[in-house]
């Protein structure tokens, strides 16, 4: 049995179960620096509104000041007795400073001290997030650029479908990226409604300015309702749904890396940085790093589960049940940004077999298409007719053990008299891939296009104020 926890009116010392279960401290202490920022400037508020003294003021921002350096030069190392990172700095600032920090709490709760915190915790990251996207979309469109001249067998349920451009296919994740950066970008210009000053559920007495920390601590405004203030956490849903969703972005990516490094695509080779050996069979370089990125995404869409179910059953307004907030968003705030700085270095140092990519396009009859379609244009077939003979063209392939791109003008016209000298032409692949010129396609005129148009986007994003 040891020291009770924060309260005013229970006497006897806590259960060290009790302590193990209640305390937040080994993990909210992440926290330690959006609590001391929102001290000072409720403290200096209190100040404003001639709540706490001068001099009162003065004590407990210089000596939150005093927590900071010793948090992070370790000499206050954050792992005591302590409820949880609130009462473990106003602990030692009244240490520090004696009666003056017993004030800071005037007009203040726990409730929306924590709200505050993990807020800003959640719009700091989210921003970081968000920039390390922009950092990514950065990486693909140089790949995109780099591989418009680079055919790609382009799949629908994995089987050969249609060839496409390389730079298209990289063109089309940094479309899914660009996506979540909005996202991330949307949740935090809605979320950016300061919770401080709510107190307990219903406000205070004292003669606060919710204004005035608001605006000090970059919020747009106070939010409107305390009630709903103190219990919400659905800045913290936002992000793990985001989160969530980028991740299985990343692992489809992470996919397509992990088949294309295989000896039956053999389309890229990860850099040594990103692989590893076996153990017991010397010529293996196995493809862990995107398979760890795939792996890790179940424990956000975990962690985005955990919290919807948490939140589920909660009367207004605070209840303990939210102190289970935090981890899973720091879970899911670590696993993003490692991923998406390792994601980029990924995709920044493989090699791209343009040779083998395009090896790959003269296996599957990817031009099967074209050349219905040129039925339709040249003799005036109904498509579903044009498609009919096509597919015996695409049988009659099969028994040569041919492709058919590879098929003569005779041995074409031999299926069907219809099928003239021009034909050939569009069965050749790459013309295949330009033909298909319209807005949004893979045309080397059009990928570029799309190329052309995400850098303006990104370049306007650059550098751009994303919090608020
Ligand atoms: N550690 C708590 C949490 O994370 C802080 C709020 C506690 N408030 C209370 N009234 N017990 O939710």
């Amino acid at each position: 049995m040891s020291k009770k926890i924060a309260s005013a009116r229970i006497d006897t010392a806590s259960s060290e179960l009790l302590k193990e279960l209640n305390n937040s401290l080994p993990f909210d202490r992440a926290l330690y620096r959006e609590d001391i920022e929102g001290s000072k400037a409720h403290a200096y508020m209190l100040r404003q509104q001639g709540i706490i003294s001068e001099e009162d003021y003065h004590k407990i921002s210089s000596g939150l000041d005093r927590v900071l350096e010793e948090i992070e030069s370790g000499a206050f190392s954050l792992d005591g007795d302590d409820e949880d990172i609130h009462m473990a700095i106003e602990r030692r600032l009244t240490e520090i400073v004696g009666d003056a920090g017993k004030r800071l709490h005037t007009a203040r709760s726990r409730n929306d001290q924590v709200a505050l915190d993990f807020r800003l915790y959640v719009l700091r990251h989210g921003e970081e997030i968000s920039k390390l996207i922009l950092d990514l979309i950065e990486s693909l469109l140089d790949r995109a650029e780099k591989g418009s001249n680079l055919l790609l067998p382009g799949m629908t349920h994995l089987q050969h479908a249609q060839p496409i451009n390389f730079g298209y296919h990289m063109m089309a994740y940094a479309s899914m990226f660009r996506r979540d950066y909005e996202r991330f970008v949307d949740s935090n210009e809605r979320n950016s409604f300061s919770p401080l000053g709510c107190a307990a559920l219903a406000g205070t007495p004292h003669p606060i300015d919710r204004r005035l920390t608001a605006r000090m601590l970059g919020f747009k405004a106070p939010t409107l309702n305390c009630l709903d203030t103190v219990s919400d956490r659905d800045f913290a849903l936002e992000i793990l749904f985001n989160i969530a969703t980028l991740m299985m972005h990343i692992s489809r990516l992470s996919e397509e890396l992990i088949l294309w490094s295989t000896s039956e695509f053999g389309f890229v080779r990860l850099s040594d940085k990103h692989a590893t050996g076996s153990s017991i069979m010397p010529q293996k370089k196995n493809p862990d790093i995107p398979e760890l990125l795939r792996g890790k995404t179940g424990r956000t869409y975990g962690n985005l589960i955990s919290l919807l179910t948490v939140m589920k059953g909660l009367p207004l307004a605070y209840n303990k049940d939210t102190q289970e907030d935090k981890e899973g968003v720091f879970d899911s705030v670590k696993t993003a940004e490692l991923s998406l700085r390792v994601l980029k270095e990924m995709i920044d140092e493989m090699y791209v077999n343009g040779e083998a990519m395009e090896r790959a396009c003269n296996r599957g009859h990817l031009s099967a298409t074209d050349l219905a379609d040129y039925l339709v244009k040249s003799e005036g077939l109904p498509f579903r007719d044009a498609y009919h003979i096509v597919g015996s063209v695409v049988n009659y392939a099969e028994e040569l053990g041919k492709d058919i791109s590879e098929l003569t003008p005779q041995e074409l016209k031999s299926v069907d008299e219809r099928i003239d000298e021009g034909a050939c032409a569009v069965l050749d692949n790459r013309k295949s891939m330009d033909a298909r010129d319209s807005e949004g396609g893979t045309s080397t005129k059009r990928t570029l296009e799309q190329i052309d148009t995400m850098k303006r986007w990104l370049q306007e994003r650059k550098g751009a104020e994303v919090r608020r």
